[in-house]
């Protein structure tokens, strides 16, 4: 199949359902809008016209952020809506919110939302706009595992072939999810460390290697990826302490350094200094949070882009050198 063959949508909810063409067809997009944001005028005409509406139901930083500045450097018109500005306050429900938005024809409406599966539900009641998921509870968070893997292949020339190592919190992960599922897709060996009550059931199922000491789960990693404890979906008590959790389970760089001397490490923040990382690690040679910042806005372009004009990138390359600065 050629990649102008391949088609991403009409929605993005996830990466399970993806097959490994589109991830490297929406990569490989994404490649092409790097450079778009080190021009001194970030904007291209790609999307005039179109509008994306940013439904964030729960907080967030990067990810919002990302998506409007994603829109606006493809000039589309960029509609931000937060929890605490929409009619879900008055008590109006999720399905009507997003019809009444959708009677306003958006090209795309990206949400985030704290109830696993909510981008699913609203995707099967919309007929004019795409959805993309931008994080949905305990479910998936696919541009995150998207970006990661930019970064990944922008640092490491490759994919493939790699051992990636989640530390920290995957039960109620949906990065870890979005990533289980990109890199078992891709081939690469997926490693998982953390205290029992951190690691789902199904896990192994999902063809990952569970380990329970940091020293053994490392061992020549390629890829290390801190997963922040998320005390704001269940608040059971998961583990006796943070102290303790961190004396097994904090990334430092000496443990690094014996164990997976080579590898990077990538944080898909927000992230607790001291406790899934030493500041060492975060602000150190090998951390790659501030490039997977950087990338998750060429992948989010990509993405807005595949879904808002539903064809191939054939002309991108051509077009996008048309309007360089
Ligand atoms: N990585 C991520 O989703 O961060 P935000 O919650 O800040 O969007």
């Amino acid at each position: 199949m050629s990649s102008t063959d391949l088609k991403i949508g009409p929605h993005l909810l996830g990466i399970r359902g993806l097959s490994r063409e589109q991830v490297e067809f929406i990569l490989a997009t994404a490649a092409q809008f790097v450079e778009v944001s080190e021009r001194p005028i970030k904007r291209v005409p790609t999307l005039r016209g179109k509008t994306v509406v940013n439904l964030f139901l729960e907080a967030s930083t990067r990810t919002r952020t990302s998506f409007e500045i994603a829109a606006k450097r493809l000039s589309a018109d960029a509609v931000n809506i937060g929890a605490k500005d929409s009619s879900v306050t008055k008590g109006e429900t999720l399905l009507d919110t997003v019809w009444t938005l959708q009677a306003m024809a958006p090209d795309v409406i990206v949400m985030r939302h704290p109830s696993s599966g909510a981008a699913h539900f609203i995707a099967q009641h919309l007929t004019r706009s795409a959805v993309v998921n931008a994080g949905d509870g305990l479910h998936e968070h696919p541009t995150q595992a998207l970006l990661d893997a930019l970064t990944i292949k922008q640092k490491l020339g490759k994919l493939t072939g790699l051992k990636i190592v989640l530390v920290g919190d995957v039960f109620r992960g949906r990065v870890a999810r979005s990533n289980i599922f990109l890199h078992t897709l891709l081939g690469n060996e997926v490693r998982a460390v953390a205290p029992p009550t951190f690691i789902p059931p199904d896990l192994a199922q999902l063809g990952v290697k569970l380990y329970h000491d940091l020293p053994s789960a490392l061992d020549g990693a390629d890829v290390v990826m801190s997963l922040r404890i998320k005390t704001e979906y269940l608040q059971d008590a998961f583990i006796p302490s943070t102290d303790e959790y961190c004396r097994r389970f904090c990334i430092t760089e000496p443990i690094l350094a014996k164990y997976a001397p080579e590898s990077i490490v990538l944080a898909p923040g927000p992230f607790n200094r001291g406790i899934e990382m030493s500041s060492e690690v975060v602000d150190g040679p090998r951390s790659q949070i501030s490039k997977q910042v950087n990338y998750g806005v060429a992948v989010r372009m990509a993405v807005i882009y595949l879904l808002a004009i539903r064809q191939g990138a054939m002309n991108l390359s051509e077009h996008l050198k048309e309007h360089s600065a």
